[in-house]
This record gives structure tokens, sequence and C-alpha cells, in this order.
């Protein structure tokens, strides 16, 4: 039995959601994201065909029904489940906030607050993941989020260049009703020739489409 629709064919991974890096047992640094924006892309794609892997960190969120969903937690898992697809990727769309830092030592047990009034925490470096995916030969087409709070097109711009991306997709989270919880996003697609796209206000699903519709045009090339 065929899968039709126009990414019939296609593999497509998304990551999304936030990770979670472990301080102690029952401490972690995270973010906001709720991976809605990743879900409905996962979802949108697999409706035109595709052949998605979701990988997710943690979300309160349905998985979609036609997806394969990789549950991960930390940075760390994402990039190695992400590693484990190489090869067979033709879409990655890197929706997922990951952590930028994870505290340098873990503790294995919990830290007890009468230790000392004061903490700090030493951090490092997560791995880049979708910086590992630009790396990829035969590379997949790339495409990446961007949450900027100023100069968004020319930040995202820049970032688009150095990081290999095929497609950008920036928003500008200081706005209301833009990025991490809600069910609206505002974003500007930018591609490799600085070309841009202002979606306006509108739902994520929408967000979604537009997306995908231009995944589509880069793949008919
Ligand atoms: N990303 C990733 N692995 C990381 C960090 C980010 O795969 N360890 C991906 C996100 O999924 C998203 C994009 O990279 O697609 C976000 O990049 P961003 O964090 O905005 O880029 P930076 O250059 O780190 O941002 P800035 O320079 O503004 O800190």
């Amino acid at each position: 039995l065929g899968v039709t629709g126009p990414l019939a064919g296609k593999r497509v991974v998304v990551t999304a959601g936030p990770t979670r890096e472990a301080i102690d047992p029952v401490r972690f640094l995270s973010n906001p994201s709720s991976g809605k924006m990743g879900y409905a892309i996962a979802d949108a794609a697999a409706r035109r065909g595709a052949e998605v892997v979701l990988v997710s960190g943690p979300t309160n969120l349905e998985p979609p029904a036609s997806a394969e969903i990789v549950p991960v937690t930390t940075a760390d898992e994402m990039n190695v489940a992400v590693r484990e697809l190489a090869g067979e990727v033709d879409v990655f769309i890197g929706a997922a906030a990951v952590a930028d830092w994870r505290p340098v030592h873990g503790a294995r047990h919990k830290l007890k607050k009468s230790d000392a009034a004061r903490l700090s925490l030493e951090l490092e470096r997560t791995p880049d993941v979708i910086g590992e995916v630009a790396g990829w030969q035969p590379k997949p087409i790339v495409v990446g989020f961007a949450a900027e709070t100023q100069e968004l097109v020319a930040n995202a711009t820049e970032k688009l260049a150095r990081k290999g991306w095929d497609l950008g997709v920036a928003n500008d989270v200081s706005a209301e009703g833009v990025g991490f919880a809600g069910d609206t996003n505002r974003v500007t697609i930018i591609d490799a020739s600085g070309e841009t796209e202002d979606t306006g206000l509108v739902s994520k699903d929408e967000v979604a489409a537009r997306v995908l519709d231009r995944i589509e045009q880069l793949l008919d090339r």
C-alpha cells in the first residue's frame, strides 16, 4: 500500500520540545518550550506523506499518530538519537529548544540545601545537534529555528549562512503571541539567497504548512 502526498518517499526528522540538563536527581536546567511548533510540523509532514521521526524532549503533548516518536531528555540524548538516523534523512527540521549549557558535574545524589547558602553551578556547552546534521554527507535539507529579540532578519540571515542551513525560521520571541508556549506564532522564513517571507501572526499549524511548502520547493529543485 503506497503512501501518497507531496512528501511521499521522503524521510523527515523533526526535533521538538525542550531538553533537561540535570543538576542533581531532582533538579534540572530547561526552558519553557511546549513542543507545539515541532509537533505541528511533524504532524503536517506525515499528512503530506512523509515518513516522520519526531525526536522529542519532555512535553505534555499527544504524539502525532503517524510519526515515529523517539523520546529523549537531555541534549546529549537528542544528539545520539539524531546521529543514529544519519544517512537516511532527506529533511531535518530543528524545532527543539535545546539547552545550550549543562552542569559540568551533575550530582549523583540530591544536593542538600543545608550545605550552603549559595550554590555556584559550572556549566559547559551541550552538543550542537543541528550543527552535526549540517555536516553530514549526503547533506539533508536543513531547517533551523532562530529565536531572536532584536535585528530579527539580520541576525537570522547571518546565522543561516554561518550554520549551513537551507532555511531559517526566525521568530521575535519578545513579541506578543510569538514563540514558546502558545498556539500562535509569527515567523520570518529566510532562504539561502536571503529572500524573506513574513507569515504574520497565525496558528502554529499555518506556520508548519508554510515551512513545508518551502521545503517542497527545495526538494523539487
Ligand atoms: N540547536 C541544536 N542544538 C543545540 C542548540 C540549538 O540543534 N545545542 C538548534 C535548535 O533546534 C534550533 C537552532 O539550533 O534549530 C537554534 O539556534 P540558536 O540557539 O538560536 O543559535 P545560536 O547561534 O546558538 O543562537 P545565539 O547565537 O543567538 O545564541
